[in-house]
C-alpha cells in the first residue's frame, strides 16, 4: 500500500473558526491581529519550530494545538490526561480552531517545562520510569530527567505528534546537540511530527525544519539566520567583551 499522504506532519493545519471566537477574552484580547478571522497555520514539514521574543504568543499557540489535538493542558502523554492534577483553565482559542489530519493519530506528548515535574512525578508513581537508566526520574538531575524522558519515552514505531514547549530550558549546550540526534532519529523514523517553541540557536539550526516567527501580525517562516537569537547570540559570541562593555556603558548613560 502505498504511504504517499501517510508520512509526516499528519497534521496539516489548524484554522480558526471566527462564529467560536469570542473577542472580549484572552488570548483574542491579547493579540487581535495575529488571531484575526482568516488565523490558520500550516505544516508543511515533520519539524516545525515556534520562534519569536517573549511573551509573543508561542506557547498559547502551541498549548491551543496541544489540547486540540486531545492532550491534557498541563502536558503530559494522551494517557496521561486521566491522572494529570494541574489544574489550569481550558484554551478558549483550541475551542476556537478546527485541526485537518491526514492521517489522524492517537499517540504522543505534550511537553511544556513548567509542569515537567508533575509529569515525571506521574511516570514515578506508575513505575514506568524505573525502566530508565536504573534510576527514577527524580533521582535524576533536571537536565538528565529531561533527556531520559525524551529518549525513553518518545516512540517512534507508531504515528506520533510531539509538542514541545521549550525543551532546552535544563539541557546543556552539549545536550542540546544530543538533543538534535534525538530529532533526526525521529525524522527519520517517517512516523513522527514534532512542533517545539524554543528560544535555543541550537535547537532551531537543525536543518530541513521550519521556523515560524511569531514576532510579527502574523506568524511567518524565516530562515533560521533571520533570527532574531541567531544574530544576537552570533553577534554576543563573536565579541563578548564589545557587547558587555555599550550593554553596560547604555545602564550608566541612562
Ligand atoms: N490566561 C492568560 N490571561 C491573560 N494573559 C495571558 C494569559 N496567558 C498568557 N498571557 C499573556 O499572553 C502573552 C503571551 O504569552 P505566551 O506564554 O504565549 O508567550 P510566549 O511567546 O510563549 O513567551 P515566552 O517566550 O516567554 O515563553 C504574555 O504576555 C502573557 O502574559
Ligand atoms: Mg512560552
Amino acid at each position: 500500500m502505498s504511504k504517499i499522504g501517510l508520512t509526516p506532519p499528519f497534521l496539516k493545519r489548524v484554522t480558526l473558526l471566527p462564529n467560536r471566537v469570542d473577542r472580549e477574552r484572552f488570548p483574542f484580547t491579547r493579540f487581535p491581529r495575529l488571531l484575526n478571522d482568516d488565523f490558520s497555520l500550516e505544516f508543511s514539514r515533520s519539524i516545525t519550530f515556534f520562534t519569536g521574543e517573549n511573551g509573543t504568543g508561542k506557547s498559547t499557540v502551541l498549548e491551543a494545538i496541544a489540547t486540540l489535538c486531545g492532550f491534557h493542558i498541563g502536558g503530559g502523554g494522551w494517557e496521561h490526561q486521566l491522572h494529570a492534577t494541574t489544574e489550569r483553565s481550558r484554551s478558549l482559542l483550541a475551542d476556537a480552531l478546527r485541526p485537518s489530519w491526514l492521517p489522524k493519530v492517537s499517540k504522543g506528548f505534550f511537553f511544556r517545562s513548567d509542569t515537567f515535574a508533575e509529569v515525571a512525578r506521574y511516570l514515578d508513581d506508575v513505575g514506568v520510569s524505573r525502566e530508565i537508566d536504573g534510576r527514577r526520574l527524580h533521582e535524576q538531575s533536571h537536565g538528565e530527567s529531561l533527556l531520559s524522558v525524551f529518549v525513553n519515552r518518545f516512540g517512534t514505531k507508531d504515528r506520533c505528534l510531539y509538542l514541545l514547549d521549550e525543551p532546552e530550558n535544563a539541557l546543556s549546550p552539549t545536550r542540546q546537540l544530543s538533543f538534535l540526534r534525538l530529532l533526526r532519529d525521529w525524522e527519520q523514523s517517517g512516523n513522527v511530527q514534532v512542533i517545539i517553541a524554543t528560544h535555543s540557536p541550537i535547537i532551531m539550526s537543525y536543518p530541513g525544519a521550519t521556523n515560524l516567527s511569531f514576532d510579527g501580525d502574523a506568524i511567518v517562516p524565516v530562515e533560521f539566520e533571520e533570527t532574531e537569537h541567531y544574530r544576537v547570540t552570533r553577534a554576543f559570541l563573536g565579541d563578548p567583551e564589545r557587547y558587555l562593555r555599550e550593554l553596560f556603558d547604555e545602564d550608566t548613560n541612562t
